[in-house]
């Protein structure tokens, strides 16, 4: 991480990190579909610990999931310090891609080959996280359309706001 990539604050800006990400979910899911894919969703991002200019950073990508034409791809990043050779996890997340055809409609995709319990693992969580992620949207949506504002001012004590109008 040179340090052009630092944030005001000395450490790697965020959207480094995660350009980074996103070329890698590219890869991983290109590589398999055998077709330009674009990125759909991102989930999971959290930057669990900030990374140091100067640190080797390294981007572990997985095709976890495919679907008719979208591929579930979660990515690991880890970042060392080449001096002691520490490394940290600093986030996990997963990347929803579609796969494009040359006039850039939604095309089919490889299945996938599970080779180990690990594989088997990655794919039930991906259509648990999947189903997990529709079931939250639509309760979101249901619970947001019968939201009445004014009711529901009382939540306000607790935080650090006040209303100025
Ligand atoms: C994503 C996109 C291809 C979906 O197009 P569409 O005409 O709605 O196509 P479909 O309804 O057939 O969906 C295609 C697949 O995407 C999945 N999908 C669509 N929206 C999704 C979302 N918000 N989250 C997760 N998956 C989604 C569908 O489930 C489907 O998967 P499947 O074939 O494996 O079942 C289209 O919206 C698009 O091109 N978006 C722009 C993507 C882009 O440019 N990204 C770059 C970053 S801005």
């Amino acid at each position: 991480m040179i340090p052009s990539y630092a944030n005001f604050g000395g450490k790697i800006h965020g959207g480094i990190l995660l350009s980074l990400m996103d070329k890698v979910a590219y890869a991983a899911a290109s590589k398999h579909a055998g077709n330009y894919c674009v990125t759909v969703s991102v989930d999971g991002v959290n930057f669990l610990q900030p990374v140091e200019v100067g640190e080797l950073v390294s981007l572990l990508a997985s095709v976890n999931y495919v679907g008719r034409t979208s591929l579930l791809v979660g990515i690991k990043v880890i970042a060392e310090d080449v001096r002691n050779g520490s490394v940290k996890h600093t986030n996990t997340c997963y990347f929803t891609m579609v796969a494009k055809d040359d006039n850039g409609k939604p095309t089919p995709v490889p299945g996938l080959l599970l080779e180990t319990a690990e594989d088997t693992r990655r794919f039930v969580e991906a259509i648990k996280r999947r189903e997990f992620k529709e079931q939250y949207g639509r309760e979101f949506d249901n619970a947001r359309t019968k939201l009445a504002t004014e009711q529901q001012l009382h939540l306000l004590q607790q935080e650090r706001c006040q209303l100025g109008y």
